[in-house]
């Protein structure tokens, strides 16, 4: 075991003390100068643990065995923890995952935001398992079986996992279903290395306020397939199943989707009732994964954007469900996204809705954000929901330029929310408001609404 004194070696064992928690969930501990960064260890455990990675000042070890557990630490639900890499925190009980989080999120607004120690709320999930509305699986074959599962880190080996403990149980067993139908019809199965054979992926979307279900197959091309099978399996085990489609993706790479569909059967969308709105959701566009925690951060947005008093723009909407919700309470907004399918359908739920005053633009923010702002829009309220990246300085330039009183950030990722949320104090913006909802138990991710005000 090491002391203090020597230098640390790739590949050694050591014993460490946790005593905080990584960007990622990981537990963190110091040995010898640097920060070792250990998955699946809790603050205030001893570990012993294997490095596996080595930089100047970090280094990477895999957890072998915890010498002294956190009271925090349970048994994992799922069989496939620290194997799939999906879930990072289900080793911990539900509200130690949102101290974890709330502590990587404080963290980042204290090193790159350079707020004062505060201290955020969080809200946490009423369901912490089964609340993914949509599942993206891979399919592979393995001894003459279809399997379907996750993908072994930094391999294209599929591990047959059937069961995932985060999606709603629908999509499991729609999933169970493509598998059963797939192997019993000897659908060719898509072979990564060769880029070779048909069935690819299956994804699974349901919509949780309607039940209705949309099964998806992305193939490599175009096949006879005995649709009529599989849709008996379907609803049989699934009262909700409106549509079966084909995507096709005929490129070698890792993105799930390709550009085209083919109804097979029933249609192509889902509808969901969603607050006051009705929504048809396609299979690629964006929509939140959970369903529940949507509606609480979507209240909060509402809240803090207040009474109509000119226009809101809400940038990259999605299918602009925050555009046609203030909308509907009078609101006048302009939607933007930079994906097409999604603003078809942003504009097809507002018709749907009755939803007059609202307008929807497609293409980037970084574009159409400073040209909005130099034809003289001047909105009461600017919302940004960018991906994890976060903004460009060219947006959040824009949405101070544009003189909005209000900017209600929602943000995926502490570490960019940190850094835009500078870069708004430097143009004269105070938070009011800053608080987490969990919307991904399980997992390190954690969904934060920021509100901004003019100084
Ligand atoms: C986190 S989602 C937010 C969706 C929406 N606000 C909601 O809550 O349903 C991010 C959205 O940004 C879009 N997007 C990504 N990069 C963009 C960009 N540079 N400009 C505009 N939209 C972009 C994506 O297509 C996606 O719909």
């Amino acid at each position: 075991m090491e002391s203090k004194n020597t230098q640390l070696k790739l590949h050694q064992r050591i014993e460490l003390e946790i005593d905080g928690v990584g960007a990622s969930g990981e537990g963190v501990g110091h040995l010898c100068g640097r920060a070792v960064f250990v998955p699946r260890a809790l603050p205030g455990e001893l570990v012993a643990a294997r490095v596996v990675h080595l930089g100047s000042r970090k280094a990477v070890a895999e957890p072998q065995k915890i010498l002294r557990p956190s009271s925090d630490r349970i048994v994992p639900v799922c069989s496939a923890f620290g194997r799939c890499g999906g879930c990072q925190l289900m080793h911990a009980d539900y509200p130690a995952q949102i101290g974890l989080k709330r502590a990587i999120l404080q963290d980042a607004l204290r090193t790159i935001a350079k707020l004062e120690p505060v201290s955020v709320p969080v809200a946490p999930a009423p369901g912490p398992l089964g609340y993914r509305n949509r599942g993206q699986y891979p399919v592979a074959r393995k001894k003459g079986k279809v399997v379907t599962g996750f993908y072994a880190s930094r391999s294209h080996d599929v591990v047959a996992v059937s069961e995932c403990h985060i999606h709603d149980p629908r999509v499991d067993r729609a999933v169970a279903c493509v598998r059963a139908w797939a192997g019993h019809k000897r659908v060719p199965v898509y072979d990564e290395r060769r880029h070779r054979g048909f069935l690819r992926h299956v994804v699974v979307r349901v919509a949780e306020g309607t039940g209705e279900v949309l099964v998806v197959l992305v193939g490599r091309g175009e096949q006879s397939l005995p649709v009529g099978d599989l849709v008996r399996r379907l609803q049989k085990k699934l009262p909700g199943i409106v549509g079966v489609l084909l995507n096709i993706n005929p490129a070698r790479t890792n993105v799930i989707l390709g550009g085209s569909n083919r109804v097979l059967w029933g249609r192509g969308w889902v509808e969901e009732s969603f607050l006051s709105l009705k929504l048809k959701l396609s299979v690629g566009s964006f929509f939140q994964v959970n369903t529940a925690q949507a509606k609480v951060l979507f209240g909060k947005v509402r809240r803090f954007i207040g009474r109509p008093a000119g226009a809101v723009v809400d940038a990259y909407c999605g299918v602009g469900v925050l555009a046609s919700l203030l909308s509907k309470a009078g609101h006048e907004t302009v939607g933007i996204d930079s994906f097409a399918p999604a603003v078809k359908d942003a504009e097809i739920i507002a018709a749907d809705n009755r939803v007059q005053t609202a307008v929807f633009h497609c293409g980037r923010t970084e574009k159409l954000l400073p040209r909005l702002v130099s034809h003289g829009i001047k909105p009461k309220a600017v919302i940004l929901d960018p991906p994890r990246k976060g903004c460009a300085p060219e947006v959040v330039d824009a949405a101070a330029e544009s003189g909005a009183e209000k900017i209600a950030y929602i943000s995926c990722h502490p570490g960019t929310l940190s850094r835009d949320l500078k870069r708004f104090f430097d143009l004269g913006y105070r938070l009011e408001t800053i608080e987490g909802v969990d919307m991904f138990p399980q997992t390190f991710h954690l969904e934060v609404f920021a509100g901004l005000v003019r100084t």
